[in-house]
């Protein structure tokens, strides 16, 4: 027997796929029992162990009791020699299984290696495990997931099962992209009319955007997140080692805050929460040190709230109409040196970025803030393509790689639109993500590891349900995922299928309504 057959490992259906694989002759038997040791005087590994005896009881397992002969697996966090918290070595020999890392992530994502080599929906207690040597890291250090809560709202408890979905595959950003035209949704405390009046829209645009003449559903529509739900929110992320990321969006795309706070634009509105997708010409002014007092202000409460050290301030779309028209706006070109309105949003997230670093937090903007010039220690996430990416890192910015062409899993599955839910457009199939490669040939050697890592991206205008995004999202995310965290000379697609074969028996296992393979 060749134990070490790429089909035999193909049928572990481990994805991503680990950086060192090796199986070995022989296997142990589990039979409803397994004895765990671990550093008990520590806390943290003490927590991750006892998500871990919760999550065996799915699979039949139990922690047995001291003195019992059940297989013993043995969780060490102990330096492996390597630098990377997240990298973590998994041995199953006739000694029994030993994961260790230097890191409590490296821990968990060994962790999810074993819940992986278990048999998905078997609850019986009976499992074989096959003797094998993993040694795995990340490729990236950003492996990231977004969501668009404002086109659609989401349910806490959907949020979690995103997050779930997230930490099972490795990844470990949530991108909650919480404001825009259509909703706000996260309450601010010195803020209350972003509750009341943002969080809130008339009615929905019924069918695509293209369709003529638009109609809409009467329907009253919104919903937000309190802050003790996000605060929970974070926690239950911060469990499974994923950092939540907030977007509140400026100074574009932000009509449904304008709708409740009018005088922050350049006419003084009045304005109302957009019922209909696309770039709209309300924005925040540029020109009123009211506008910064505010953002300051719902900033500092984010800050406070979100303990990871991102905001994200979104920067994108920005029309200039209003700004040319406004005499603040133009009063604030002159009087700054500003040659034209592109600068003037230079300035805007220069100065947001100031505050940002008063609350030791990281601006990210997406590629738009290059226009004009970036903010000093700005991190730009490249959507419009690669070539801001690009730009960005050799001006020796870090960058986050999120092209529509490979990571926007608003776009259709498949060329027959037919079978599929309406979506806003494009082709994204499987495959594609697959072959998505973040670092980009033309960048210098001395400049690749600016490049943080990459995301995919699920706007919602189409996608109203939680199944719906589950189908958006899986299973090119799984795909995301190995692009993100294995290593380059791992990857290959038709063993990534074989894989998903198991995977998927996962993901119907979890519930995920994902859209099948081909
Ligand atoms: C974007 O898709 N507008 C970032
Ligand atoms: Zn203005």
């Amino acid at each position: 027997m060749n134990g070490c057959s790429n089909n035999s490992i193909e049928l572990l259906g481990l994805v991503p796929i680990p950086s060192h694989l090796k199986i070995q002759d022989g296997t142990i038997e589990l039979n409803g029992e397994i004895r765990l040791r671990y550093q008990q005087n520590d806390v943290e590994l003490s927590k991750i162990s006892k998500q871990f005896s919760h999550r065996l009881a799915d699979y039949g397992l139990k922690i047995s009791a001291k003195g019992n002969q059940a297989p013993e697996i043995v969780i060490s966090k102990t330096s492996t020699g390597k630098e990377n918290s997240e990298a973590y070595e998994l041995s199953i020999s006739d000694q029994g299984i030993l994961l260790q890392s230097s890191g409590y992530a490296g821990i968990y994502y060994g962790l999810q290696s074993i819940y992986q080599l278990l048999s998905p929906g078997n609850s019986s207690g009976r499992h074989e495990l096959p003797y094998l040597e993993i040694r795995d890291e990340p490729r990236f250090k950003w492996r990231g997931m977004h969501l668009d809560v404002a086109r659609h709202f989401f349910p806490t408890e959907f949020i979690k099962k995103y997050i779930d979905l997230i930490a099972m595959h490795k990844m470990n950003i949530f991108h909650w992209h919480l404001t825009e035209d259509q909703g706000w949704r996260i309450a601010i405390k010195n803020y209350p009319k972003l509750e009341k009046i943002s969080a809130w829209r008339t009615e929905t645009l019924i069918g695509h955007y293209s369709d003529q003449p638009h109609q809409f559903d009467g329907q009253r529509y919104g919903g937000y997140y309190t802050q003790e739900e996000i605060i929970d929110i974070i926690s239950y992320a911060d469990d499974r080692y994923v950092t939540v990321v907030p977007e509140i969006e400026m100074p574009g795309h932000a009509t449904a805050a304008l709708a409740a706070y009018p005088e922050l634009s350049c006419t003084g509105g009045p304005h109302e929460v957009e019922t209909i997708w696309g770039v709209h010409k309300e924005v925040f002014c540029a020109g009123k040190e009211e506008t910064f007092e505010f953002l300051e202000n719902v900033l500092k409460e984010v800050a406070e709230l979100f303990p990871g050290s991102y905001i994200h301030i979104g920067g994108d779309e920005c029309p200039k109409d209003r700004w040319k028209e406004c005499n603040l706006c133009q009063a604030r070109i002159k009087s700054n040196g500003l040659k034209n309105e592109h600068e003037l949003q230079s300035y805007f997230i220069k100065r947001i970025e100031g505050i940002l670093d008063e609350h030791g937090k990281r601006l990210i903007g997406w590629d738009e803030i290059l226009e004009g010039g970036l903010a000093p220690k700005a991190i730009v996430q490249s959507w419009r393509g690669m070539d801001g990416g690009i730009e960005a890192v050799n001006a020796n910015h870090q960058v986050i790689m999120s092209p529509t062409s490979h990571a926007y899993f608003d776009y259709y599955q498949s060329k027959d639109k037919q079978g599929e839910p309406l979506a806003i457009g494009g082709f994204l199939p499987l495959e594609k993500v697959y072959e998505f490669e973040p670092v980009p040939d033309d960048i210098d050697p001395d400049k690749r590891h600016l490049i943080l890592g990459g995301q995919a991206n699920v706007w919602t205008e189409y996608i109203k349900t939680p199944e719906q995004a589950e189908y958006m999202a899986v299973p090119r995310m799984c795909a995301m995922a190995e692009v993100l965290w294995s290593p380059q000379n791992k990857k290959d697609y038709n063993s990534f299928l074989n894989r998903m074969d198991k995977h998927t028996k996962r993901l119907d296992y979890m519930d995920i309504h994902y859209r099948k393979l081909d």
